[in-house]
């Protein structure tokens, strides 16, 4: 079994208030859009926790579309405000390091919708080139239907300008998405002070189980559907409505944001307890945006001279989880197309670990992956060299027989 878990950013536990609501309704029969009493019971459940979630996020109630999670909000934020836009607008920018969930929407736009997508260029601490956005938007800002940035990356923990982002557009009349799936719980996120037009959430990255979560649209978004069917939320997402689902979003973020200063700074010192320690030990590792504004529980390092998935692996068997960077790519061995984007070769991409702390997480847990992680380390190392000699030996053949190493 394992001991310690450090990957909250890919999922955490379900707090046992929110389960407790979220049973209660579960049995709780009737639709919400039915008239008769079960159903306004529902509804009223239902407007409740609408209420709730919208006043915890500085929004209106009328706002607040739920969404089976994450990746469909941030869909409908993307693919909804292209299609929802007037004619001439036909182009989309999404910074590089967004999420697949926006990253992947806004290339199905460009290959399967006629979009022109541009992926805005991030520095060398993974934060969106500010000038390259105004040079974009002065080039095709009143051809751009939608503008996409992450309030914080979710491999990194980059926090990213969206204020700037925000003001810059609205210059040229942009609708901005921004995906505050990582950042709800983490940061103060206040929408209508935040001037995006649409901002995604997820339950189960803040305590609630997986499967809810939320688009803030503006009520002057302009949306298309994603979904199609009967017309729940505005019309821009069909589908039964989940009380349930609903009332655990609403509960989970309730206790998040009450709690937040206080577990933040929380977990800010066990994870700066966790990097100086990882640092002290493996002095060659390189703690990834450490110049930028970071989530407090996030730890991403580059470990020189190993591939992650011997670390990972090493850890996991030493009983430590942790992951490569996005949870929903770490099944496939992939270099992280965050770390590609800040600059990093190949290899280095290939060597990124992420701790991320949460609310259960203790200094024994930080002291844990310290105690393991020198041979863990150095296992991978050696795992690691005698694939680096192969491959040096096969460039040397193939330049020697003048191939050419493409
Ligand atoms: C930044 C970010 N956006 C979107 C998602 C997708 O959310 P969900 O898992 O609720 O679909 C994730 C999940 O890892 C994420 O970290």
């Amino acid at each position: 079994m394992t001991a310690t878990y450090l990957d909250h950013a890919a999922t955490t536990v379900v707090r046992e208030e929110v389960a407790r609501a979220y049973a209660e309704d579960l049995q709780r029969l009737g639709n919400p859009s039915s008239t008769h009493a079960f159903g306004r019971e529902a509804r009223r459940v239902l407007e409740e926790s609408r209420e709730s979630i919208a006043a915890d996020l500085g929004a209106h109630p009328t706002e607040v579309v739920l969404t089976a999670g994450g990746t469909e909000a941030d869909n409908l934020g993307v693919v909804g405000a292209f299609h929802g836009a007037s004619e001439g607008r036909r182009a989309v920018a999404v910074t590089a390091v967004e999420h697949p969930a926006v990253l992947d929407a806004a290339r199905w736009l460009g290959t399967a919708q006629g979009a022109e997508v541009t992926e805005l260029a991030v520095d060398a601490e993974g934060v969106l080139d500010l000038d390259g956005l105004a040079a974009h938007l002065a080039r095709v800002g009143e051809r751009t239907a939608v503008v996409a940035v992450m309030w914080a990356n979710n491999e990194t923990g980059a926090v990213q300008p969206v204020a700037e982002v925000v003001a810059a557009c609205a210059a040229a009349g942009v609708p901005v998405h921004t995906d505050a799936v990582q950042a709800v719980g983490q940061l103060p996120v206040d929408f209508a002070a935040s001037g995006a037009t649409t901002l995604a959430l997820s339950g189960h990255k803040i305590g609630a189980p997986v499967g809810v979560g939320a688009l803030l649209a503006r009520r002057d978004a302009a949306l298309a559907p994603v979904l199609h069917g009967g017309g729940q939320e505005r019309g821009v997402r069909s589908g039964t409505l989940d009380a349930a689902g609903a009332r655990a979003l609403a509960t989970a973020l309730r206790l998040a944001v009450a709690e937040r200063e206080e577990e933040t700074s929380r977990l800010a010192a066990l994870r700066d307890r966790l990097q100086d320690g990882l640092l002290a030990l493996v002095p060659d590792a390189r703690v990834r945006s450490a110049g930028a504004p970071r989530l407090p529980g996030h730890l991403f390092v580059t470990i020189p001279g190993t591939d992650a998935d011997a670390v990972l692996f090493g850890l996991d068997a030493a009983g430590v989880a942790a992951s490569a960077g996005s949870a929903c790519t770490a099944g496939v061995t992939q270099p992280s197309h965050v770390l590609l984007a800040m600059g990093d070769d190949e290899a280095t991409a290939r060597s990124a670990v992420r701790f991320t702390l949460g609310r259960p997480t203790t200094e024994r847990d930080v002291e844990h992956v310290l105690a393991v992680l020198p041979e863990v380390v150095a296992r991978a190392r050696a795992a690691h060299a005698p694939r680096r000699a192969t491959a040096a030996a096969a460039t040397r053949l193939a330049s020697a027989a003048g191939a050419g190493a493409r």
